[in-house]
């Protein structure tokens, strides 16, 4: 059996380490550049399973792969000897306007329900999980078992336990059409950095290209559309490490990775493929980040990034979930379209594609 998967981001890899895992030979990665070019090693590496869920359907199957991280963690370090920075940080939600708090308290009382680990802080207790908040906050809710990774090194993980595994990355290769032979996929043509055009036949096709994924030529008309959110990136360096926990405030975060390093993420916008980091996009993160946190007004700032988090788009323009699985041309499956959360359920969505494609052929 061949498997060819376009995109060599966590989505991709991660799949094709499951699928080898399965038994599956021969294996095929296809990469217009690097494994983990694009926004799996752009990203904060928050594990933020119960911050980022938005209903009780999101957050069993959020929790669920924030918890299975630990052990993911260990088995890739024991493979390959890197170290992909697990870390159970905890994070903090803060809160200034009572009318969000109180809809907050109402979210950490039914985790709480739930069985999971949160807890509702007035401004001093906030302080006293992580002193370097901002003194004019009114609460927070602590989530004690929220984590982190660093994606750049989950990427070079992936990419090590996939060389090990046989699987076969062709990097600097673009997927020039999918093929179709009798109402099912078949395989990709692709176009390798010299020019060089090939034909790969697959039994199975995962098409894993994050935000480019609707850009492939010869993907099923119905599927939803994967749209770019960009988001721009600040690395802070403090010269002594103060920050300890991941502290979020609305959509904007600071994630200490604990030798000083802190990322402040991040915006949102809708600019295509537009890859530029903006006066005005660092001002907002830098503006959010002291807010959140003013002695980080100190910090050397040291880079900046950016990507884009692939967003599914429904029919009438709302934001639609996960493309996970199957898909309307027999032959092709898919794994992106996890916008905001695509370290977290990297691992659990490699896992449901191998299962499709192995229940499947
Ligand atoms: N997961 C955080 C972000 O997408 O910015």
């Amino acid at each position: 059996m061949r498997i060819v998967i376009v995109g060599a981001g966590v989505m991709g890899s991660a799949t094709a380490l499951e699928l080898a895992q399965k038994g599956v030979k021969e294996i095929i990665v296809v990469e217009r550049s690097v494994p983990g070019a694009e926004a799996s090693s752009a990203a904060a590496g928050m594990l933020a399973a119960q911050i980022e869920s938005r209903d009780d359907a999101e957050l069993d199957g959020f929790v669920a792969a924030r918890n299975a991280y630990g052990a993911w963690a260990w088995a890739l370090r024991d493979k390959t000897g890197i170290d992909i920075g697990h870390h159970q940080t905890g994070a903090l939600c803060i809160y200034r306007e009572e009318a969000l708090a109180a809809e907050a308290r109402r979210k950490v009382e039914a985790q709480r329900a739930h069985g999971l680990a949160a807890e509702w802080l007035d401004g001093a207790g906030a302080r006293r999980v992580e002193k370097e908040l901002a003194d004019d906050i009114l609460g927070a809710a602590y989530f004690p078992d929220e984590a982190q990774v660093e994606p750049p090194r989950l990427v070079r993980a992936l990419a090590a336990a996939t060389a090990q595994a046989g699987i076969v990355m062709r990097t600097g290769t673009t997927v020039s059409t999918l093929l179709s032979e009798g109402g099912r996929c078949a395989g990709v043509s692709i176009v390798s950095g010299d020019g060089a055009r090939e034909v790969l036949r697959a039994d199975a096709v995962v098409l894993a290209a994050g935000s480019w994924s609707s850009l492939v030529p010869g993907i099923p008309e119905q599927l939803p559309r994967v749209r770019p959110v960009r988001g721009q990136i600040v690395m802070l360096e403090e010269r002594s490490p103060r920050l300890r926990s991941i502290v979020f405030s609305d959509h904007a975060y600071v994630v200490p990775r604990g030798d000083g390093r802190v990322v402040c993420g991040a915006t949102m916008e809708s600019v295509g493929h537009c890859r530029e980091i903006t006066a005005a996009g660092i001002h907002k993160v830098l503006a959010n980040t002291l807010s959140i946190a003013p002695r980080l007004g100190e910090a050397a700032l040291v880079s900046s990034w950016c990507n884009f988090r692939p967003l599914v788009v429904t029919r009438t323009g709302e934001p639609g979930v996960p493309l996970v699985g199957t898909t309307p041309l027999p032959g092709l499956f898919i794994a992106t379209g996890h916008h905001r959360n695509g370290i977290l359920l990297a691992k659990a969505a490699a896992e449901a594609v191998a299962n499709a494609i192995t229940g499947a052929l």
